[in-house]
């Protein structure tokens, strides 16, 4: 049995810089509560800097919440967080209190215009920006070489590498693929807030998604069509409130699909059991790096 060491925790931005001095790092960010999703992207940053350092952070933010969302009920543990970053190959996990992220006087916020604005970022007014706010905060004091973040956020995804790009903020960001329970949920932190058998139920999330796929990948491109095959599939489920369902194309600054592009996309977000859930896969599930 191998037996892994657990990650050095490091509370403040100093503590952090004099742990990382003349290393290559990959950089996990994370609200913690860990989950195999996050082991997967810890186990992918292992493999990117096989002889650097794996960061991970755990910091709930508050800037990307809203004043009605989950804040003070989301899950927190540390100690497990601790045991799953050490077993997926984590050095160090960054757990910052809010008042050192956000001593009094900090007015600063990034904002990443277009891409923000649709689908969860209109649901979520803020949300994105509070995102874009911590993350840039979190590359500048870790300063990675690479950063890994999951395809199951994948608009949050989209606005993280537009911001990297329009700020050269100099890092490597690359995206992970979701990782699914067997029933097809998407995994998620927020999958604790439903039992068994609701989490059962949610699993039309990820079939309405295949649905879509298949329709997609014999040959239909009508996007009123292949939506339609994923909603028809929603409509079963009673306990279910729909917020959208839509094919996406390229880096979501336009969501126009074009024919055949391996980034083409469906995002789903729906209500079930009072738990907003999200999920996407790629339109073409062959496309090389991108399954969903
Ligand atoms: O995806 C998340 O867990 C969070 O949005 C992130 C990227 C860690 C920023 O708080």
């Amino acid at each position: 049995m191998t037996v892994t060491a657990p990650p050095r925790v490091e509370t403040t931005p100093d503590g952090l810089r004099a742990r990382l001095a003349g290393r290559r790092v990959a950089f996990v960010p994370t609200m913690g509560y860990l989950h195999e999703g996050h082991a997967t992207l810890i186990r992918a940053a292992r493999a990117a800097v096989p002889d650097g350092l794996v960061v991970v952070s755990v910091f709930v933010n508050p800037l990307q919440f809203g004043v009605n969302e989950d804040l003070s009920r989301y899950p927190r543990d540390l100690e497990r967080d601790l045991g799953v970053a050490g077993e997926a190959g984590a050095d160090v996990l960054f757990h910052p209190d809010v008042a050192t992220m956000y001593p009094d006087g900090f007015s600063t916020r990034v904002s990443v215009s277009g891409v923000s604005d649709s689908l969860d970022g209109a649901a979520r007014p803020g949300h994105f920006t509070g995102v874009a706010t911590i993350v840039l905060k979190l590359l500048n004091l870790v300063r990675p070489d690479v950063a890994l973040f999951g395809e199951k956020d994948w608009q949050q995804l989209a606005v993280i590498r537009r911001m990297v790009r329009d700020l050269n903020v100099p890092v490597e960001v690359r995206g992970v693929p979701t990782v699914r329970a067997d029933s097809g949920l998407a995994l998620s932190s927020r999958n604790t807030y439903l039992d068994a058998g609701q989490q059962a139920r949610a699993a039309v999330l990820s079939s309405a998604l295949r649905a879509v796929q298949a329709a997609y990948r014999s040959g239909e491109r009508q996007r009123e069509v292949l939506e339609a095959a994923g909603r028809a599939v929603l409509s079963r489920e009673e306990a279910l409130t729909l917020e959208y369902l839509t094919v996406v194309g390229g880096d979501m600054q336009e969501r126009e699909m074009v024919d055949n592009d391996p980034m083409n996309r469906v995002l789903v977000a729906a209500r079930l059991f009072g738990v907003r859930l999200i999920d996407n896969m790629p339109l073409d599930s062959t496309a090389a790096g991108t399954a969903g």
